[in-house]
């Protein structure tokens, strides 16, 4: 695959460079004569708003599609090579990937592309082995009436590609190139004959959500470092609380959350004492802790004498449009329903599971299974009505005297996780149950992140069955203390791991674990032995951790673009950043309105520090670090440099005017550097 778009733009600016060096000696006229083809082909380059982005890349290819060619000849091998690609097309596209281009026999899909989903390595597991069933009855049918075999090969990475709209290559097509996409295409040729070859990197991600097998390292045809891998070999998933996070094999107490637990603990009691429902919202971005805290009470909750009813579900971003996919997942955990049973054993598991819990009341629960999307309207004879409005009414009514009937038994806790993802219907429903406790021991206690408070301002306000449990950052010491907690078996963590940690995660633990594991990743962190070592020698992220990228990256593409090209600007700057200094960054003195920033601001990506260094300019800063990092790290080489010559002039203009020209000395040096 071509590396032309960056490099080629590398190229004009040295040549660009080099003919404005000599515009004395040559004179304006033949400078400019020889530059403006150079600038045109730079404008639309830049115009193309490439960028290097993390993405997951897979590539399947057929195994022996010439002696396949030659035994079923021509015409029948289009015909099934067209149904080939129809299916993946279709597995592709349903996870919400985009094809990029049939290579041959290859297909090359791409997660990510657009708008980065944090689960996209899932999501391109997920086309690969969803796309199997139909695959093997292809092959049976070759084989039924050619007597051939055809097998599938797929290779999967997650890493870094460039992505660019270039006009010379296609129709303004989308094109990606270099690292993930020669690695993915790499691993298809490596793997075994219809077997899913992750790169360590795609299998971090989705560790715990697939059964993996190590496959070893490969060396890799251009990759310079050997790769481990893994087969997928099952697509089980793992149990409710998600197993892929934090340090393998390593299992860390909960810090610094004793006083929210005790909340929970308490309304709990309270609903159950005074008969009441009550409605819980847990808030925090994402890796404060919100899942953690869900298991901590649900252990707390099994330990008590007398048990209580207890219902799982989670929204997921793959479920968008699915109105009730949250509560029908939270029964489905519960009576062991999965996607894939057929509607007979559907029904059979939801009647026995509903008669268990809500003995008193089983009229009408086919209703409740219909309007919830189980596959059952036909074997119960259940949601007949065409009108979905009078099936959802009798449902919700059922449901009502279900869960009634539940709670005469004990009380009942259900646990929404990220509603976030949820659709209306769901939130209505809340609401409902907000404005109006119920008297009954009913708890509900919903986590998401703060989108779902920007969306619904007033979410809960003022409503006597609403609280709300916000989850702060980790202070200093907690960190320090997770920080003990996950490297449990070093004998000794030198001050410096403590000090990066602090310094990086801002006391959210998902980055802690981020952190330490990158640790791990670039060997500061032995953990061959039992016991484990620690480098004494500090090490420096370069570069932010995978995982967390892909988090930090989801929420940064959505993002949208007047504001995004904002954040990349300010990237440069660093961390702390003053609106005229990304003024001066851009091309034609475009500045950007302030209410870009309130944009900002208000997607927590950047806040304003009450005072700044400079009278002129406010100042802002970025939430994490490690957002600043993923924004520059997103940004081509040739746009750096020019925005970090730029940097430099404003600040040391500045800081003059400003009569400290000191104080700014070593950033403006630091941008000079840069900028190369
Ligand atoms: N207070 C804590 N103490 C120890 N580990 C924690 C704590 N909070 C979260 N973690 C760990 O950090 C990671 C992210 O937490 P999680 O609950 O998944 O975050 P969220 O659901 O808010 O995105 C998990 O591996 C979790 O076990
Ligand atoms: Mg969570």
């Amino acid at each position: 695959m071509p590396l032309q778009g960056p490099e080629e733009l590398d190229a004009l600016d040295r040549g660009i460079a080099a003919l404005e060096q000599r515009r004395n000696e040559l004179g304006d006229d033949v400078v400019d004569t020889a530059l403006r083809p150079l600038l045109e082909r730079r404008r639309r380059l830049v115009a193309s708003g490439e960028r290097r982005k993390l993405v997951t890349v897979l590539v399947a290819d057929l195994v022996g599609s010439t002696p396949l060619t030659e035994a079923l000849g021509a015409e029948a091998m289009r015909e099934v090579i067209g149904r080939y690609f129809g299916h993946w097309r279709e597995a592709v596209h349903e996870q919400g990937g985009e094809v990029e281009k049939f290579i041959g026999d290859a297909v090359v899909g791409v997660f990510g592309m657009g708008q980065a989903r944090e689960d996209d390595p899932h999501r391109a597991v997920r086309a690969a082995v969803s796309v199997r069933p139909a695959l093997a009855r292809l092959a049976d049918e070759v084989r039924a009436r050619h007597g051939q075999v055809m097998s599938t090969r797929v290779g999967i990475d997650t890493g870094e590609v460039v992505l660019g709209r270039f006009d010379e290559w296609g129709d303004g097509d989308l094109v990606v190139v270099g690292g993930a996409a020669n690695v993915a295409a790499r691993l298809q040729t490596a793997a075994p004959p219809d077997g899913i070859l992750l790169s360590a990197a795609t299998a971090r991600h989705v560790r715990g959500s697939f059964g993996l097998q190590d496959h070893g390292e490969l060396e890799l045809r251009g990759v310079d470092r050997p790769v481990r891998t893994f087969l997928v070999h099952s697509a089980a998933g793992s149990g409710f609380w998600s197993t892929s996070r934090g340090l393998e094999g390593v299992s860390t107490r909960t810090v610094g959350r004793e006083a929210e637990l005790a909340r929970l603990t308490a309304l709990f009691e309270d609903t159950v004492a005074e008969r009441r429902s009550a409605v819980v919202t847990v808030v925090g971005d994402a890796g404060l802790g919100k899942t953690r805290l869900l298991a901590d009470l649900e252990s707390w909750l099994a330990g008590l004498p007398d048990p209580a009813w207890l219902l799982r579900g989670r929204a997921e971003p793959a479920h968008e449009g699915s109105p009730h996919a949250v509560l029908r997942s939270a029964f489905a955990d519960r009576f062991g329903i999965r996607d894939t049973d057929p509607p007979d054993q559907v029904l059979a598991a939801w009647r026995r599971g509903m008669a268990a819990m809500a003995a008193g009341s089983v009229e009408g629960i086919e209703d409740v299974a219909a309007w919830l999307g189980f596959p059952v309207a036909e074997e119960a004879g259940a949601g007949r009505d065409v009108d979905p409005a009078a099936l959802q009414r009798r449902a919700r009514v059922a449901l009502e005297a279900a869960v009634h009937a539940m709670c005469r038994e004990a009380p009942v806790v259900l646990l929404l996780e990220d509603l976030h993802w949820a659709d209306r219907p769901l939130l209505d429903l809340l609401t409902d149950l907000q404005a109006r406790p119920r008297p009954l021991p009913l708890l509900v206690v919903a986590t998401t992140r703060p989108p779902l408070l920007e969306e619904h301002p007033h979410w809960g306000e003022g409503l006597p069955g609403h609280h709300e449990l916000r989850l702060r950052p980790l202070s200093g010491r907690d960190t320090a203390r997770l920080v003990e907690e996950v490297l449990q078996r070093a004998d000794e963590v030198p001050d410096w791991v403590r000090t990066l940690v602090v310094d990086t995660a801002e006391g959210n633990p998902f980055f802690v674990e981020e952190v330490l594991a990158w640790l791990v990743d670039v060997g500061a962190v032995r953990t061959t032995a039992d016991r484990w070592t620690v480098s004494p020698t500090p090490v420096r992220p370069g570069t932010v951790p995978g995982t967390l990228r892909a988090l930090l990256q989801a929420r940064l593409d959505a993002v949208p673009s007047p504001e995004r090209d904002l954040v990349d600007r300010a990237s440069v700057v660093g961390r702390v950043f003053w609106d005229a200094a990304v003024d001066h960054l851009g091309t034609v003195s475009a500045a950007a309105p302030a209410e870009a920033y309130d944009e900002l601001r208000r997607r927590e990506v950047v806040h304003q520090r009450p005072t700044s260094a400079f009278a002129d300019a406010r100042e802002f800063a970025f939430r994490h670090v490690l957002l600043r990092d993923v924004a520059y790290d997103g940004l081509l080489t040739p746009h750096r440099r020019r925005f970090h010559a730029r940097a430099a002039d404003w600040l040391a203009r500045t800081a003059l005017e400003s009569g400290r020209p000191d104080e700014h000395a070593g950033a403006v040096a630091h941008h000079l550097v840069a900028a190369g």
